[in-house]
C-alpha cells in the first residue's frame, strides 16, 4: 500500500469540532501510522524512540498519554479562568524538547501561531524539521531570549520548573511577563511531593544512573520536605540529577516548587490562579499564573 494510503484528510471543521480524546486518537496515529493531514496540515513527525525516551522517559503512546493530560488540563484550565484559547491566540512552549507538548495545541492554534524556544540546538532543528515551521528557537540558560515582547498569549513548560534553579525559575518568570501580551497566562509543571518519598525509596536498592542519582539528590528526605512545607524552594544539583551535557549544575537539577512559594515569589508580575494536582492521574503539579 503507497504511502498516500494512509494519508488522513480531515476539514477544518472535524478538526475544530474533534472531542479532546479523539484528537489524542489522531496525535498517535500520526506515531503510528504516518504521515497523517488533517485540513492539509502534516501533523509534526516524531524523533526516534531512544531521544523520546531519553527526554521524556517514555515512548509513543505512553509519552504522548502524558504530554496529552498536561494538553487537556491548559485547555480546560484556561477555560475556567475565563482565558479560553481562541484561534488567533499565539502559545509559547518553553523548554518545548521534540515538540510533544506543541502539537497537540494544533487542535486549537495555526501552525503560524504556535512557538518553542529551548536551550539545545538539537531539539530547535528537530522541530523546525518535524513541524515545517520556523517558530522554533534556541536560547541561552537565562533570559533575555531572543523573542518578541508582549507576543504570546499563552506560555507553558512541561517539566522544566521541575528542573531549573531558584535564580533560572526567577529570571525566566520575569522573561515571561516581558514576553506575554496583556492577560496572558503561563501554565508550569514542577516536581511534586509524592516525588521525594519516590526518590527515597530508592535509597539503598542498589539504583545506578538517574535513578540512583534521585535516591542520593538530597541527604536527608525528611529536611526536604520540611522545607517544601515552609513554603521553600527545594532544589539539588548534585551529580547525576543536572541534566548533563549543555544542563549544567548552574541552572539545572531536580526542583519542586510549593504552593505557597509559586503564590509568593513571583506576586510582583503574576497572580497565581491555581496549582493543581490531583495524582495519579497527573505525575506532575502545574501552576496556573495570569500576568498582573
Ligand atoms: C525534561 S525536558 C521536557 C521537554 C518537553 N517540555 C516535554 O515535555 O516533552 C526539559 C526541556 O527543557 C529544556 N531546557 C532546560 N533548561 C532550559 C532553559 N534554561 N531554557 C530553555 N529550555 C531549557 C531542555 O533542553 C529540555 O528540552
Amino acid at each position: 500500500m503507497s504511502a498516500s494510503a494512509f494519508i488522513d484528510l480531515l476539514t477544518m471543521q472535524d478538526l475544530m469540532m474533534q472531542p479532546l480524546d479523539e484528537w489524542f486518537e489522531t496525535i498517535c496515529r500520526s506515531y503510528s501510522h504516518p504521515p497523517t493531514v488533517v485540513d492539509g496540515l502534516l501533523l509534526p513527525g516524531f524523533p526516534p524512540d531512544n531521544l523520546q525516551a531519553n527526554t521524556t522517559g517514555q515512548t509513543g503512546v505512553a509519552t504522548l498519554k502524558e504530554a496529552f493530560v498536561f494538553y487537556q488540563d491548559c485547555v480546560e484550565t484556561f477555560a475556567s479562568l475565563g482565558a479560553a484559547i481562541q484561534y488567533e491566540h499565539t502559545l509559547l512552549d518553553f523548554g518545548m524538547g521534540w515538540g510533544r507538548i506543541a502539537r497537540f495545541f494544533l487542535r486549537d492554534l495555526p501552525l503560524a501561531n504556535i512557538h518553542g524556544l529551548d536551550v539545545m540546538d538539537e531539539f530547535v532543528e528537530i522541530c523546525r524539521n518535524t513541524f515545517r515551521s520556523t517558530n522554533f528557537h534556541a536560547t541561552p540558560p537565562f533570559p533575555p531570549s531572543p523573542l518578541e515582547a508582549g507576543t504570546y498569549n499563552y506560555i507553558v513548560g512541561y517539566s522544566v520548573f521541575s528542573h531549573l534553579s531558584e535564580r533560572a525559575c526567577a529570571e525566566w518568570m520575569q522573561e515571561f511577563h516581558r514576553l506575554l501580551a496583556p492577560g496572558g497566562m503561563v501554565a508550569l509543571t514542577t516536581r511534586g511531593r509524592p516525588f521525594l518519598y519516590f526518590c527515597e525509596s530508592m535509597k539503598g536498592q542498589g539504583h545506578t544512573g538517574y535513578l540512583g542519582a534521585l535516591s542520593s539528590m538530597f541527604d536527608d528526605f525528611n529536611a526536604a520536605r520540611s522545607s517544601y512545607d515552609r513554603g521553600e524552594f527545594v532544589h539539588s544539583n548534585r551529580e547525576g540529577v543536572s541534566g548533563g551535557g549543555a544542563m549544567t549544575t548552574e541552572f539545572y537539577g531536580e526542583t519542586f516548587i510549593p504552593r505557597a512559594y509559586a503564590a509568593r515569589a513571583y506576586s510582583h508580575g503574576f497572580v497565581l490562579e491555581r496549582f493543581q494536582f490531583d495524582p495519579p492521574r497527573q505525575s506532575h503539579p502545574i501552576m496556573f499564573f495570569r500576568k498582573k
